[in-house]
C-alpha cells in the first residue's frame, strides 16, 4: 500500500515534518493524522471553513488542499499560536470576551482573525466580519467573536484595553428613568453590538460569584485547540465505521447481498438487517419509559426516507469502508413516497409504518403517529359568547440544527470487556440505558463518556450512531469510529418539526377569552419526539395568553423525510410564532395598539397556567402558576431602547423601494420538565481546599459547567477557580437526564446547590470541632475560610487536611439530587428592525434586541452568549433556513452551500438586556435562558415586515420570493 505514496515535507508551527501521502490525501487528513487536532472538519463541500489553517500566512481550507501539492509549505495551526502556557492575544481575547461557546469553530476563527491582523492592525468591524465570514459558527451569533478580534487588535497595537463589560443597573420604578449610555438608544445609526446590560430590582440579594461574568472553565483549553472532542484521539487498531444510507425515500429491501463487500481486503465487518436481531426502540433521548412509539430498529428491511440506515461496515481505513459500501448490493422495491404532511393523512395515502411490530402508533393507516386532544373551560361556549372571532393559519419550516461538530462516536471494549462509548451526546445516561438492549449487553457493562461537545441544539438528544458503532465493535472486537458527513447530518440525523399552526381566537372587548389551536406536526419517517415537541408547542402556544377556555388538538404525522427530533425551541417557537402574529393581526383589525393588546392579555404574575395539568410532556402534568415575570419591564425597556413607538408610527407612511420596519414579540419558555427532569451532583473536597464537582449535566458549549461551578463556589465561599468541574461519564458522575428542555441551570443547578449546602454543613461541623466551638451557627464561611465569632479562623485547606488526615478522619463530600414540580417560565420581549427592498423582497436585518427575564442571571457573559446565539439561529429560521425535498422525497439542499445559516457579515448588531427576577424555586433565583432566545425573532420579524409594508406574512422563512409573492397578493 505504501508504494503509491509520495514523500512531502511540511513545516508545521515552525517544526519540519516528513510525510508519505497519496495523490488524493487532503492536508486536513495529514494534519489530523499527525495529531494537530485543532484542525476540524465540518462539511463535505468546502463551505464551513472550520478546517482553516494558515498556509504561508494565508487562510487556507485544509480539506480542499491536496497535501501532495503543498510540499514544502509553512503551515500554522492553532497549536502554533501559544508559546507554552502563554496565549496569543487573540486566544486571550477569545477567552475573556466569551467568544468561545462550544469551541469547535474557534481554531479557524482565531486563525482567520490572525491572518487579518497580520495585514491590517486596525480593522473596522466590517472588515473583521468579512475576515470571519468564511468560518461558520452556529453558537455565538459572532457578537463576542468580533469584540474579541477588536480587543486583540487593540492590545497588539499597544493600546490600553478596558475590561470586558457588563453594565449593571438597578431597575428603576419607572422604565422612563433608566439611564444607559446614549448609544443604547440607537438614535445615531451606531452599528456595533453593545455590552449586555443587567437590570436588578431593588432588594435582590447580592451574590459574590454568582452573577459575575466569569470566564468559562473550559475556555482556555478550547482557545488552545487542545484535543478535547470525541474525535480527538486515535486508538491502536481502530477501525473506521461507515453507514450505507438509502437513496430512496420509501422502499422495501427485497434482498441485500454484502458478500463482495465482506470479501474486500481490509473490511472487518459488514452488518445488514439479516445479521442483527430486530429490537424495536425509539431514538429520542428521553426519560424512562420513553414515549411511544418504538418504531425503529437498528437496521431494518424497509427504508422510510432518503438517508435511512441500510447497512454498516467496519474497515481498516475510511477509504476501504467507503469502497465496501459501494459493493453492497441492495435490491429495493421502491414504494410511493409522501412528503407533504397534510397529504400523508389523507385516505389512501401510502402507509409509511405498515410493519406489524410497532406498538403505539395512533393511526398507522393515516400516518398519524400521535394525536393530542386537551381542553380547559368551555371553548365552544366562549366562542359563541365572544364579540369577535379571528382565525389564522401559519406555517413553519424544517430547520436543521447545523451544529458544527457532526455526530461522532468511538466504541471499544475495555480490559474488563465492558463496552465504552465515547460520544458527542447531550444525554449520556439515556444513551447508556437505550443502547443496552440494542447491543444485548446489560447497562452495568456499558460506560458512556461525553467529552467536550461541538454543539448539539437538540440533535444530540438522540441515539444516532451509538448503537451501530457498538454493534461493529461487538462484531470485530475492535475500537470503531463512526462520524457523519455533513450530507448525512442533513439526511440521516434529525431536524425541527415543520408545523401547520391553525389558531382560532375569540375576544370579548379587548380580552382574549377563548382559543383553539390545531397543530399538524411533520415528524418525518420516525416519531422520535413526536409527542413531546408538539405537546410543548400546544402548551406554550396556548399559555402565553392563557385564555381560560382553551383547546389543543394535534396530529403528528409521518412523512418520507428525515425524522424530526429535538431542536432548541422545541415546538414552543412554532406555536408562539403563530399566536404572536395572530395577536398582531387582531390588534390591527380591532384598531388597538399591538403592544397594549398583548399587555392586556399576556400571562400575568400569579396566574394559573390552565393547560399545565393536561399537557405535561408525555405524561400527566402538574398544576402551575407564574411566580415570577418581568414581561412588562422587558417590553417597556425594549420599546425605549429602540424608540419603538416613534419609529413604528414614522414607518407607516413610507414610499419608495427601500422601507424600514420595526417589530416586536413577547415569548415565554420553561425551565426543565416539571416532576420529570432529575439531576444529581457530587462535590468532593481535596487536600488543598479545592473541590471536584462531578455532574452528569452536559455542557454543549452553553457554559453550563461554568455556571454550575459558580453555584457551588457561591455556596462554599470560594472562588470559581477552586472548583474543578467534570462532566460527564456514566461510570463516575451521578445521573442527570441531560442537556435539554432548558433544564441545566434550573434542575442541575438545584442539585449542585443542594450538594454544596450539604458539604458546607460538613465543613462547618468540622471547623467547629477544630476551633472547639459548640454553636456551629455562629461560624461564617467565606473567602476560603471559616471564621468564629471571636475572630479565630481556619482555612479551607486546613479543614481539608484535618478532615482527611487528622481529626475525626472522613471525606468531606456529598451528593444531592434535584427535581422540581415547577417549570418556571422565563419571559422576554424580542425587537427586530429591518430594511426591506420592495422590488426584490430582500430583507436586511438592521438590529436584533432581546430583553430577557431569566430569573437571576448566573453568568451575564455566558447568558448573553446564549441569547445572541439563539437570536442568530432564529434569524436563520425567519429568513433563510428551510430543508427542502422534491415530491419523491429527495433532499434538495443538504449542504451548507445550499442551506444558508447566518455568516458573520449577515448578522446585524445583536443586543441583549436582562431584567432579573428572583424565582423562588430556582438556584439563587435562576430560571432558564437557553431556549427562550430562539423563540421571538420570527414573530417580531413578521411584525416588522407588517410595519414596513402593511402585509402580514404567515409562512416562514421570509425568503425574497415569499416576500414578493405576499406583496403582490396584497
Ligand atoms: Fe473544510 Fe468545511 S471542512 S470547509
Ligand atoms: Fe462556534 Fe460553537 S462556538 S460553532
Amino acid at each position: 500500500m505504501e508504494t503509491n505514496k509520495k514523500p512531502i515535507h511540511l513545516v508545521i508551527n515552525e517544526e519540519g515534518h516528513d510525510f508519505l501521502v497519496d495523490e488524493t490525501e487532503s492536508l486536513l487528513n495529514v494534519l489530523r493524522g499527525a495529531g494537530y487536532y485543532s484542525v476540524k472538519s465540518g462539511c463535505d463541500d468546502g463551505t464551513c471553513g472550520i478546517c482553516m489553517v494558515l498556509m504561508n500566512g494565508k487562510p487556507t481550507l485544509s480539506c480542499k488542499t491536496k497535501a501532495i501539492q503543498v510540499d514544502g509549505a509553512q503551515i500554522t495551526t492553532l497549536e502554533g499560536l501559544s508559546k507554552g502556557d502563554e496565549l496569543h492575544p487573540l486566544q486571550e481575547a477569545f477567552v475573556e470576551t466569551g467568544a468561545i461557546q462550544c469551541g469547535f469553530c474557534t481554531p479557524a476563527q482565531i486563525l482567520a482573525a490572525k491572518a487579518l491582523l497580520d495585514k491590517n492592525s486596525d480593522p473596522s468591524d466590517e472588515e473583521v466580519r468579512k475576515a470571519l465570514n468564511g468560518v461558520l459558527c452556529r453558537c455565538t451569533g459572532y457578537v463576542r467573536t468580533v469584540d474579541a478580534v477588536q480587543r486583540a487588535a487593540a492590545e497588539m497595537r499597544g493600546e490600553k484595553i478596558v475590561a470586558v463589560e457588563v453594565l449593571e443597573r438597578e431597575l428603576p420604578e419607572q422604565i422612563n428613568q433608566i439611564d444607559l449610555p446614549a448609544e443604547y438608544y440607537r438614535m445615531n445609526n451606531e452599528k456595533q453590538t453593545l455590552p449586555p446590560v443587567v437590570f436588578t430590582p431593588k432588594g435582590m440579594k447580592a451574590t459574590k460569584v454568582v452573577g459575575k461574568g466569569e470566564v468559562k472553565v473550559d475556555a482556555r483549553k478550547l482557545a488552545q485547540g487542545k484535543p478535547v472532542f470525541t474525535d480527538d484521539i486515535k486508538m491502536e487498531g481502530m477501525l473506521y465505521g461507515a453507514l450505507l444510507t438509502s437513496p430512496h425515500a420509501h422502499a422495501r429491501i427485497r434482498k441485500i447481498d454484502a458478500s463482495k463487500a465482506r470479501a474486500l481486503p481490509g473490511v472487518k465487518a459488514v452488518l445488514t438487517h439479516v445479521d442483527i436481531p430486530r429490537i424495536k426502540y425509539a431514538s429520542g433521548g428521553q426519560s424512562y419509559p420513553q414515549p411511544h412509539p418504538y418504531d425503529q430498529v437498528s437496521l431494518d428491511n424497509k427504508v422510510r426516507h432518503v438517508g435511512d440506515r441500510v447497512a454498516i461496515v467496519a474497515a481498516e481505513t475510511p477509504e476501504i469502508a467507503q469502497q465496501a459500501l459501494e459493493l453492497i448490493e441492495v435490491d429495493y422495491e421502491v414504494l410511493l413516497a409522501v412528503v407533504d404532511m397534510e397529504a400523508a393523512m389523507q385516505e389512501g395515502a401510502v402507509v409509511i409504518h405498515d410493519e406489524d411490530d410497532t406498538e403505539g402508533i395512533y393511526d398507522a393507516k393515516h400516518n398519524i403517529v400521535v394525536h393530542i386532544d386537551a381542553e380547559v373551560g368551555d371553548v365552544e361556549k366562549a366562542f359563541a359568547e365572544a364579540d369577535q372571532v379571528f382565525e389564522g393559519e401559519y406555517r413553519t419550516p424544517m430547520q436543521q440544527q447545523a451544529h458544527l461538530e457532526p455526530h461522532v462516536c468511538i466504541t471499544y471494549f475495555d480490559e474488563d470487556e465492558r463496552m465504552i462509548i465515547r460520544t458527542s451526546t447531550q444525554v449520556p445516561f439515556h444513551i447508556r440505558r437505550m443502547v443496552a438492549p440494542l447491543i444485548d449487553m446489560p447497562v452495568k457493562d456499558i460506560r458512556v463518556i461525553k467529552p467536550r461537545i461541538g454543539g448539539g441544539f437538540g440533535n444530540k438528544q438522540e441515539l444516532i450512531l451509538e448503537d451501530i458503532c457498538a454493534l461493529l465493535t461487538k462484531a470485530t472486537g475492535k475500537p470503531v469510529r463512526m462520524e457523519f458527513t455533513r450530507t448525512q447530518e442533513f439526511i440521516s440525523s434529525r431536524r425541527r418539526h415543520a408545523n401547520i399552526v391553525r389558531y382560532k381566537v375569540g375576544i370579548k372587548g379587548e380580552k382574549v377569552t377563548a382559543a383553539d389551536l390545531y397543530l399538524i406536526g411533520d415528524t418525518g419517517a420516525y416519531g422520535c419526539h413526536a409527542l413531546t415537541v408538539n405537546m410543548v408547542g400546544g402548551f406554550k402556544g396556548l399559555t402565553l395568553y392563557n385564555p381560560p377556555n382553551s383547546r389543543f388538538v394535534s396530529d403528528v404525522v409521518y412523512t418520507n423525510t428525515v425524522p424530526a427530533g429535538a431542536f432548541r425551541g422545541y415546538g414552543a417557537m412554532q406555536c408562539e410564532y403563530g399566536i404572536e402574529v395572530l395577536m398582531g393581526e387582531i390588534a390591527e383589525k380591532i384598531g388597538y395598539d399591538m403592544v397594549e393588546f398583548k399587555r392586556i392579555n399576556w400571562l400575568k404574575m400569579g396566574e394559573e397556567m390552565y393547560l399545565s395539568k393536561q399537557l405535561g410532556e408525555g405524561r400527566e402534568g402538574v398544576e402551575q402558576s407564574l411566580k415570577t415575570t418581568a414581561m412588562a419591564e422587558c417590553v417597556d425597556i425594549g420599546r425605549k431602547l429602540t424608540d419603538f413607538d416613534d419609529k413604528r408610527k414614522r414607518y407607516l407612511d413610507q414610499k419608495g423601494r427601500y422601507r424600514k420596519g420595526i417589530g416586536m414579540a413577547v415569548v415565554m419558555h420553561g425551565s426543565g420538565i416539571a416532576d420529570l427532569d432529575m439531576a444529581a451532583a457530587t462535590l468532593k473536597m481535596n487536600d488543598d481546599g479545592s473541590f471536584n464537582l462531578l455532574i452528569g449535566a452536559t455542557d454543549l458549549g452553553t457554559g453550563s459547567d461554568t455556571i454550575l461551578g459558580q453555584i457551588a463556589a457561591e455556596v462554599l465561599g470560594i472562588p470559581l477557580e477552586d472548583v474543578i468541574v467534570y462532566s460527564s461519564d456514566t461510570d463516575f458522575t451521578p445521573f442527570d437526564t441531560g442537556a435539554y428542555a432548558s433544564s441545566t441551570t434550573y434542575i442541575s443547578g438545584g442539585a449542585v446547590k443542594k450538594a454544596a449546602e450539604k458539604v458546607k454543613a460538613m465543613i462547618l461541623d468540622h471547623a467547629a470541632n477544630m476551633l472547639d466551638v459548640s454553636d456551629v451557627s455562629s461560624l461564617v464561611l467565606g473567602d476560603r475560610k471559616v471564621q468564629a465569632a471571636d475572630g479565630r479562623s481556619v482555612t479551607m485547606e486546613e479543614i481539608a487536611l484535618s478532615s482527611l488526615h487528622q481529626l475525626n478522619q472522613h471525606q468531606i463530600m456529598a451528593t444531592a439530587s434535584h427535581v422540581s414540580s415547577l417549570s418556571p417560565p422565563p419571559t422576554a420581549a424580542q425587537f427586530v428592525e429591518i430594511d426591506l427592498d420592495m422590488e426584490t423582497g430582500h430583507i436586511t436585518p438592521e438590529r436584533l434586541l432581546m430583553v430577557v427575564d431569566c430569573g437571576r442571571v448566573i453568568n451575564p457573559l455566558t447568558a448573553a452568549g446564549q441569547v445572541e446565539g439563539g437570536m442568530s439561529q432564529a434569524l436563520g429560521f425567519a429568513l433563510t433556513e428551510e430543508m427542502l425535498f422534491d415530491q419523491d422525497g429527495q433532499p434538495l439542499n443538504p449542504s451548507f452551500g445550499k442551506y444558508h445559516i447566518p455568516r458573520a457579515s449577515q448578522m446585524p448588531p445583536t443586543d441583549v438586556v436582562f431584567v432579573q427576577t428572583d424565582e423562588p424555586s430556582g438556584p439563587f433565583g435562576a430560571k432558564s435562558v437557553a431556549e427562550i432566545s430562539i423563540d421571538g425573532v420570527a414573530p417580531a420579524m413578521a411584525s416588522a415586515i407588517h410595519n414596513a409594508t402593511g402585509v402580514w406574512m404567515r409562512e416562514l422563512p421570509y425568503t425574497p420570493e415569499r416576500v414578493i409573492k405576499n406583496l403582490k397578493a396584497s
